[in-house]
């Protein structure tokens, strides 16, 4: 018989086996310093585009002033318990009721984290009589939801809307047979490229199709809308959106997460949402932190308003200069650029050792062999100084890279990976 252990001294799975030469530099890098649009990185200034503090909350005086008085007051540990057991505060239904009001639904109900939330979340509302429709490039917190599902589930091609309704098309056959529902789930802004989810178009497919519409909306929730209640506001279908979810992790620039809808469904899913029947209540600094987030975040409209300032400015920049953005519709900014994945590791190195700028970096297998794709994440608390030596970076690595120089000096590189 084998040794559990075996196939692990093996294999370290499609990321850890890059391991030895990516961790502390491609992966697991230290960024260091107050979360900022300026931070050291190896003992470097490095202007930081990794960050989802889209509005620049992480690191203001008022929040951190707010988050250290409620650890004062409270320490870490409280409430203890379960929502349901002994973690319950009047400040915990105080943020939910705003957060409600905030999104435009009738209630919501707090996560202790977006990830758990969302996967108990898609798991609390369906039996394996209903059906599941999703999104290809759904977030893994999505994918692994929907893992959990013991019925019929059908991916439709990435915001595909033909693809859409053929799936809803299946999905409601088999529903017929079934006897059960069907949830169809889109994220609201697709992180890693950028595009919103076709929201309005998938609201449209309700007068055709019976199905209930759930958005993560992690990236729209602070970014888009007037009033930046997300992708629902921004393209005038908040009221359609069933089960609406976002996370405190990006435009809040903390910890935790909610999902909003009707009462009556909100109240069925507080008693039975496993993530939060049988784990620890969030924290009160977060509970009062995020109350003092949601405030600035509804009475400093300027903030979003800087964050989309320079989203365009380093967007149209970019453009400019001919780099491809692919199909981004929200604050995210992919760069993609032709390569291998050893010349994306020199140019990276390059990018941040030389010109001071540290963004993400993707290459295959999570997008198509020989593309490069940078990742920036601009937010409000950058500047137009920042964009301009970032243009002038991308300008830079863009001519080294087609000139051969990463070719050239990754070359041990390639031969080291066996490439
Ligand atoms: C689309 C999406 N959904 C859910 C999550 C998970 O949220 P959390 O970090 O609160 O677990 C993330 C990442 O933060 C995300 O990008």
């Amino acid at each position: 018989m084998r040794d559990l252990f075996d196939k692990i001294y093996k294999d370290k799975g499609p990321l850890g086996k890059w391991a030895d030469k990516a961790e502390g530099y491609f992966v697991f890098p230290k960024l260091e310093g107050p979360i900022s649009n300026r931070m050291k990185f190896q003992g470097r200034d490095v202007i930081t585009w990794s960050i989802n503090d889209y509005l620049g909350l992480a690191n203001k005086a008022e929040i951190r002033e707010v988050d250290a008085q409620a650890a004062a007051d409270y320490g870490s540990a409280y409430p203890m318990g379960a929502r349901m057991m002994s973690g319950h505060t009047d400040l915990h239904e105080k943020l939910q009721d705003e957060l409600a009001a905030f999104v435009d639904k009738e209630a919501a109900y707090l996560l202790n984290f977006g990830y758990q939330g969302m996967v108990s979340t898609v798991d609390a509302l369906v039996t394996k009589d209903d059906i599941i429709v999703y999104d290809v490039d759904a977030h893994a917190c999505i994918i692994d939801g929907v893992r959990l599902h013991q019925g019929q589930r059908y991916t439709y091609r990435h915001n595909d809307v033909e693809s859409i309704e053929k799936n809803l098309i299946r999905a409601t056959k088999m529903a017929e047979k079934t006897g059960g529902g069907i949830l169809l789930i889109s994220e609201g802004v697709f992180g890693m490229r950028g595009e919103q989810g076709k929201l309005r178009e998938i609201v449209a497919l309700k007068e055709k199709y019976n199905f209930r519409l759930f958005v993560d909306d992690a990236h729209g929730f602070g970014t888009l809308g007037k009033t930046g209640a997300g992708t629902g506001e921004e393209q005038g279908v908040q009221d359609q959106i069933d089960v609406y979810f976002a996370t405190f992790a990006k435009s809040m620039a903390s910890t935790g997460a909610f999902i909003a809808a009707d009462k009556e469904i909100i109240d069925f899913l507080k008693y039975n949402l496993r993530s939060q029947m049988f784990a620890k209540s969030l924290q009160m600094q977060l509970v009062i932190g995020a109350l003092k987030r949601l405030d600035m975040l509804r009475t400093m409209p300027e903030l979003k308003d800087k964050l989309w300032e320079n989203t365009n400015a380093l967007q149209n920049g970019l453009r400019e200069r001919g780099f491809d953005l692919g199909t981004t519709q929200s604050c995210v900014t992919p760069v993609y650029l032709k390569g291998s994945i050893p010349e994306a590791m020199a140019l990276v190195k390059d990018l941040r050792e030389n010109h001071g700028v540290f963004c993400s970096i993707v290459v295959y297998p999570v997008i198509p062999k020989g593309l490069i794709l940078l990742r920036l994440i601009p937010t409000a608390s950058h500047t137009q100084q920042d964009i301009d030596e970032t243009l002038v970076a991308f300008s830079a690595i863009r001519e080294t890279l087609e000139n051969g120089t990463y070719k050239r000096i990754s070359a041990a590189v390639a031969a080291a990976m066996g490439e």
